[in-house]
Protein backbone atom coordinates (compact mmCIF):
# COMPACT_ATOMS: atom_id res chain seq x y z
CA UNK A 1 0.00 0.00 0.00
CA UNK A 2 1.50 3.73 -0.64
CA UNK A 3 0.98 6.21 1.15
CA UNK A 4 2.86 9.47 1.60
CA UNK A 5 4.85 10.60 4.06
CA UNK A 6 4.93 14.30 4.40
CA UNK A 7 8.39 15.41 5.48
CA UNK A 8 12.02 15.26 3.42
CA UNK A 9 13.80 14.37 6.83
CA UNK A 10 15.61 11.24 6.21
CA UNK A 11 15.86 11.02 10.07
CA UNK A 12 12.39 10.75 10.33
CA UNK A 13 11.97 8.57 7.21
CA UNK A 14 14.09 6.06 8.22
CA UNK A 15 12.37 5.63 11.47
CA UNK A 16 9.51 5.22 10.45
CA UNK A 17 10.20 2.92 7.87
CA UNK A 18 11.48 0.79 10.35
CA UNK A 19 8.10 0.93 12.83
CA UNK A 20 6.01 0.51 9.51
CA UNK A 21 7.71 -2.33 7.94
CA UNK A 22 6.81 -3.59 4.53
CA UNK A 23 3.43 -3.54 4.29
CA UNK A 24 3.67 0.37 3.24
CA UNK A 25 5.64 1.81 0.42
CA UNK A 26 6.22 5.10 2.15
CA UNK A 27 6.77 8.14 -0.40
CA UNK A 28 8.50 11.33 0.43
CA UNK A 29 7.10 15.04 -1.30
CA UNK A 30 9.78 15.21 -3.33
CA UNK A 31 8.92 11.70 -4.72
CA UNK A 32 5.83 13.60 -5.50
CA UNK A 33 6.61 16.92 -7.04
CA UNK A 34 6.56 18.29 -3.63
CA UNK A 35 9.73 20.61 -3.14
CA UNK A 36 8.46 23.40 -1.10
CA UNK A 37 8.71 23.73 2.38
CA UNK A 38 5.09 23.63 3.48
CA UNK A 39 3.66 26.69 5.65
CA UNK A 40 4.07 25.34 9.60
CA UNK A 41 1.98 28.34 10.79
CA UNK A 42 -0.34 26.47 13.17
CA UNK A 43 -0.67 27.34 17.05
CA UNK A 44 0.01 24.13 17.90
CA UNK A 45 1.34 20.42 17.19
CA UNK A 46 -2.13 19.22 16.14
CA UNK A 47 -2.93 22.15 13.91
CA UNK A 48 0.36 21.57 12.18
CA UNK A 49 0.31 18.58 11.62
CA UNK A 50 -2.76 19.05 10.02
CA UNK A 51 -2.19 22.19 8.15
CA UNK A 52 0.97 19.34 6.58
CA UNK A 53 -1.04 16.58 5.95
CA UNK A 54 -4.12 18.86 4.13
CA UNK A 55 -1.73 20.35 1.83
CA UNK A 56 -0.32 17.19 0.29
CA UNK A 57 -3.65 15.64 -0.20
CA UNK A 58 -5.16 18.78 -1.65
CA UNK A 59 -2.18 18.66 -4.19
CA UNK A 60 -1.76 15.06 -4.79
CA UNK A 61 -5.51 13.60 -3.77
CA UNK A 62 -3.00 11.03 -2.14
CA UNK A 63 -3.41 9.05 1.05
CA UNK A 64 -0.84 10.65 3.26
CA UNK A 65 0.19 11.19 7.15
CA UNK A 66 2.19 14.04 8.51
CA UNK A 67 3.70 14.47 11.94
CA UNK A 68 4.52 17.77 13.98
CA UNK A 69 7.24 17.07 16.71
CA UNK A 70 8.23 19.38 20.02
CA UNK A 71 9.96 19.02 22.97
CA UNK A 72 8.13 20.85 25.90
CA UNK A 73 9.97 21.55 28.98
CA UNK A 74 8.69 21.95 32.32
CA UNK A 75 10.34 24.27 33.87
CA UNK A 76 10.12 26.65 30.49
CA UNK A 77 6.48 26.62 30.45
CA UNK A 78 6.37 24.02 27.26
CA UNK A 79 8.96 25.73 25.33
CA UNK A 80 10.35 25.44 22.74
CA UNK A 81 6.96 23.08 21.69
CA UNK A 82 5.86 23.77 18.60
CA UNK A 83 8.69 26.38 17.93
CA UNK A 84 11.15 23.87 18.65
CA UNK A 85 12.62 23.77 14.90
CA UNK A 86 13.37 27.61 15.03
CA UNK A 87 13.93 27.91 19.12
CA UNK A 88 17.35 29.46 18.32
CA UNK A 89 16.96 30.78 15.08
CA UNK A 90 14.58 31.00 12.14
CA UNK A 91 16.56 27.89 10.19
CA UNK A 92 16.83 23.99 11.37
CA UNK A 93 20.01 24.82 13.82
CA UNK A 94 20.76 21.69 15.75
CA UNK A 95 23.93 22.77 17.82
CA UNK A 96 22.66 26.53 18.34
CA UNK A 97 18.53 24.73 19.48
CA UNK A 98 20.73 23.18 21.89
CA UNK A 99 23.00 25.86 23.27
CA UNK A 100 19.95 28.14 23.74
CA UNK A 101 17.86 25.11 26.00
CA UNK A 102 21.21 24.27 28.01
CA UNK A 103 21.48 28.43 28.58
CA UNK A 104 18.17 28.97 29.34
CA UNK A 105 18.24 25.85 31.95
CA UNK A 106 21.04 26.49 33.32
CA UNK A 107 21.12 26.56 37.13
CA UNK A 108 17.37 25.05 37.37
CA UNK A 109 17.05 21.67 39.46
CA UNK A 110 13.88 20.77 37.27
CA UNK A 111 14.96 19.90 34.29
CA UNK A 112 11.25 17.29 33.28
CA UNK A 113 10.52 17.32 29.93
CA UNK A 114 8.85 15.21 26.88
CA UNK A 115 8.61 15.05 23.29
CA UNK A 116 5.46 14.62 21.90
CA UNK A 117 4.67 14.13 18.11
CA UNK A 118 1.49 14.49 16.86
CA UNK A 119 0.37 12.39 13.72
CA UNK A 120 -2.84 13.47 11.11
CA UNK A 121 -3.52 10.46 8.40
CA UNK A 122 -5.71 11.31 5.53
CA UNK A 123 -6.84 8.33 4.26
CA UNK A 124 -9.66 8.01 1.42
CA UNK A 125 -10.11 11.95 2.19
CA UNK A 126 -10.95 11.36 6.41
CA UNK A 127 -8.52 13.16 8.42
CA UNK A 128 -7.91 11.05 12.32
CA UNK A 129 -4.91 11.81 14.18
CA UNK A 130 -2.70 10.18 16.74
CA UNK A 131 0.02 11.36 19.35
CA UNK A 132 3.04 9.49 21.20
CA UNK A 133 4.42 11.12 24.29
CA UNK A 134 8.09 9.97 25.83
CA UNK A 135 9.05 11.79 29.00
CA UNK A 136 12.49 12.38 30.38
CA UNK A 137 14.60 15.25 31.12
CA UNK A 138 17.06 17.47 30.04
CA UNK A 139 20.78 16.50 30.37
CA UNK A 140 23.50 19.36 31.93
CA UNK A 141 25.60 18.56 28.29
CA UNK A 142 25.22 17.18 24.97
CA UNK A 143 26.35 13.22 24.97
CA UNK A 144 25.98 11.22 22.10
CA UNK A 145 25.99 11.45 18.21
CA UNK A 146 22.84 9.30 16.83
CA UNK A 147 19.39 10.41 15.91
CA UNK A 148 19.05 14.44 15.36
CA UNK A 149 17.80 17.72 17.16
CA UNK A 150 17.27 17.74 20.66
CA UNK A 151 18.44 13.52 21.12
CA UNK A 152 21.82 14.58 22.76
CA UNK A 153 20.46 16.31 25.44
CA UNK A 154 17.53 14.13 26.46
CA UNK A 155 17.38 11.15 28.86
CA UNK A 156 14.11 9.26 28.91
CA UNK A 157 12.63 7.66 31.85
CA UNK A 158 14.25 5.01 32.89
CA UNK A 159 17.60 5.34 30.78
CA UNK A 160 20.64 6.82 32.00
CA UNK A 161 21.34 7.79 28.85
CA UNK A 162 20.57 10.30 25.89
CA UNK A 163 18.68 9.29 22.73
CA UNK A 164 21.99 10.29 20.83
CA UNK A 165 23.87 7.13 22.55
CA UNK A 166 21.14 4.63 21.48
CA UNK A 167 20.72 2.42 18.21
CA UNK A 168 17.97 3.54 16.48
CA UNK A 169 15.77 0.77 17.41
CA UNK A 170 16.59 1.32 21.14
CA UNK A 171 15.31 4.88 19.92
CA UNK A 172 12.42 3.32 18.12
CA UNK A 173 10.95 1.51 20.82
CA UNK A 174 10.05 4.39 23.56
CA UNK A 175 10.47 7.43 21.15
CA UNK A 176 7.78 9.76 20.93
CA UNK A 177 7.77 8.91 17.42
CA UNK A 178 7.79 5.56 17.97
CA UNK A 179 5.00 5.20 19.60
CA UNK A 180 2.76 7.92 17.28
CA UNK A 181 3.59 5.63 14.27
CA UNK A 182 2.41 2.17 16.49
CA UNK A 183 -0.73 4.48 16.69
CA UNK A 184 -0.71 4.92 13.05
CA UNK A 185 -0.19 1.31 12.22
CA UNK A 186 -3.21 0.16 14.38
CA UNK A 187 -5.36 2.69 12.18
CA UNK A 188 -3.59 1.94 8.80
CA UNK A 189 -4.07 -1.89 9.98
CA UNK A 190 -7.51 -1.77 11.59
P1 LIG B 1 9.27 18.76 13.35
O1 LIG B 1 8.52 20.06 13.22
O2 LIG B 1 8.38 17.62 13.61
O3 LIG B 1 10.23 18.55 12.24
O4 LIG B 1 10.17 18.85 14.65
C1 LIG B 1 10.55 20.07 15.18
C2 LIG B 1 11.91 19.99 15.82
O5 LIG B 1 11.84 19.15 16.97
C3 LIG B 1 13.02 19.42 14.95
O6 LIG B 1 13.63 20.40 14.17
C4 LIG B 1 13.98 18.92 16.01
O7 LIG B 1 14.76 19.97 16.50
C5 LIG B 1 13.05 18.47 17.10
N1 LIG B 1 12.78 17.02 17.01
C6 LIG B 1 11.77 16.39 16.37
N2 LIG B 1 11.85 15.06 16.54
C7 LIG B 1 12.95 14.85 17.29
C8 LIG B 1 13.59 13.68 17.79
O8 LIG B 1 13.17 12.53 17.58
N3 LIG B 1 14.69 13.87 18.52
C9 LIG B 1 15.21 15.10 18.80
N4 LIG B 1 14.68 16.21 18.34
C10 LIG B 1 13.55 16.10 17.59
Amino acid sequence: MKIVFATNNLHKLSEVRAVLGDSFEIVTLREVGITEDIPETGATLDENASIKARYVYERTGLDCFADDTGLEVEALGGAPGVRSARYATDGHDFKANNRKLLHELEGTKCRRARFRTVISLIRGGVEQQVEGVVNGTIATEESGYEGFGYDPLFIPDGRSVTFAEMSADEKNAISHRGRAVAELVKLLKG
